[in-house]
């Protein structure tokens, strides 16, 4: 039995596509938990780039079947779309999507008042697809659920009831013009003939599945620092990335799960708001921009980048479980002289012991850094782990080191072939 976690261990986008591509040949089936449009996946296949937001990455390899768990919100406009966009690149999703009936739709409404919330004083830095809002309505038992495609009369009720509150705040709170029900029920009633084919009792999928003796990799989106519970909230995304999340977010108990991989970058990125003790406003921090070309795949805004932070790693493979890691983008790193790593966080005088998640702590601490020696030369195509320059190993024996992890995958490039197993 092999029923794997794959979980970003930093702030997102460190590589989780391309991982779960790679790894995915080896599975049956590839499940997203959590999150919903905010992601962007990339996995890169010869010259082709595919970014893909809602399904799985497994999506490309055509004997692996992806589901959608309760977890994810859907955004039923981004779903049409990717599912377009995967047939227009010649691969099926019939009887290879399975999307949870206990998921949540993303409404028009979600997406505007992220929209505006982000443009007033209080902001995250969302990604605007709605996320905060739906996830808001999911805990308040006002959501509504690709179940509730099914029956019309009571979808028509749904939309109907939650729209008196929502065009109501929309007036009076936001002195913004109200949304027009009647269309709002007609798109919806729309996607059910749509999704219709899609739509699946998910535990009971999964759990088969198991039983059976297949395999499932479940990739996490965004990243452990995002996590609501335990990350650098309030600037955090609205789900649970960290891996706790794939049982609540499929109906796949905890006693089923074998392993937990992180995928850590080799340096770290953010993009939104927040604090980032490591970040580098400097050359530095341009140089990693441009050679990692940070840019997010869902937004297209410039990442936030800085040095490694074993601290912070050493935190996410605590509260993930993180037993092996996929080290990713280490060819970024080529061109430096020196390369830093943050090995701890000074506040008041003292290093600290733990992570702290609060802002106060986190804005006032200190990273301390140690140098490590650059190797200056070209990784990209270096294939076998004893061919990396000794600096290289040198770097890598540091940063698992001082994070506690095992690293069995690195990557030198964003395709398929640019993989280093160990
Ligand atoms: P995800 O959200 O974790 O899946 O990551 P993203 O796809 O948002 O961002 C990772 C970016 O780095 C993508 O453009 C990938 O194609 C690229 N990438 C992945 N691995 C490597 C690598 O080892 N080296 C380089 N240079 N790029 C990589
Ligand atoms: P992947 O899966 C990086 C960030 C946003 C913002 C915060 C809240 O590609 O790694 P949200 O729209 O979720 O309410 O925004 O979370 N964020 C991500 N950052 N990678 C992602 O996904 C992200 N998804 C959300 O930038 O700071
Ligand atoms: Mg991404």
């Amino acid at each position: 039995m092999n029923v794997s976690i794959l979980v970003g261990s930093q702030w997102g986008d460190e590589g989780k596509g391309k991982i779960v591509d790679i790894l995915s040949d080896r599975y049956d089936i590839v499940a997203r938990y959590q999150g919903g449009a905010n992601a962007g996946h990339t996995i890169q296949i010869g010259d082709k780039q595919y970014i893909l937001h809602l399904v799985p990455s497994g999506i490309l390899r055509e004997n692996v079947q992806c589901v959608i768990g309760n977890g994810v919100v859907i955004d039923p406009h981004a779903l049409m779309e990717e599912i377009e966009f995967i047939h227009s690149n010649g691969m099926d999703t019939k009887g290879r999507l399975f999307i949870s009936q206990n998921a949540h739709l993303i409404m028009p409404y979600h997406k505007l008042l992220d929209n505006i919330q982000e443009s007033g004083e209080k902001k995250i830095g969302t990604t605007g697809r709605g996320i905060g809002p739906c996830y808001i309505d999911k805990y308040a038992r006002k959501g509504i659920r690709i179940v509730d495609l099914l029956n019309r009369k009571s979808l028509e009720e749904k939309i109907r009831v939650n729209l008196e509150e929502k065009n109501n705040i929309l007036r009076k709170v936001y002195n913004h013009e109200e949304l027009d029900v009647e269309k709002i029920i007609k798109e919806y009633t729309e996607f059910d003939e749509k999704i219709d084919q899609y739509i699946t009792d998910v535990p009971t999928f999964l759990n088969n599945a198991i039983h059976e003796g297949k395999s499932i990799l479940f990739e996490g989106a965004q990243g452990a620092l995002l996590d609501v519970d335990h990350g650098t909230y309030p600037y955090v995304t609205s789900s649970n990335p960290t891996s706790g999340g794939a049982c609540i977010g499929t109906g796949v108990p905890p006693t089923k799960i074998t392993s937990i991989i992180g995928i850590v970058k080799a340096y770290t990125t953010r993009v939104g708001l927040g604090p980032f003790p490591t970040e580098l406003l400097d050359e530095d921090g341009e140089n990693l921009r441009d050679w990692g070309a940070e840019y997010g795949a869902t937004t297209g805004r410039p990442r936030r980048c800085g040095w490694y932070d074993a601290f912070l790693v050493n935190y996410s493979r605590l509260i993930n479980g993180i037993e092996r890691v996929a080290l990713t983008k280490l060819d970024v790193l080529s061109k430096f002289k020196e390369i830093k790593v943050c090995v701890g966080y000074e506040h008041n005088g003292k290093m600290l012991k733990y992570f702290p998640t609060d802002l106060i702590r986190l804005n006032e601490a200190k990273p301390i850094f140690e140098i490590l020696p650059g190797w200056q030369k070209d990784i990209t195509g270096v294939q076998n782990y004893d061919d990396l320059p000794s600096e290289t190993k040198n770097y890598l024996g540091f940063i698992s080191e001082k994070s506690g992890f095992e690293i069995s995958i690195i990557s030198v490039g964003p395709k398929r072939s640019q993989t280093i197993e160990i």
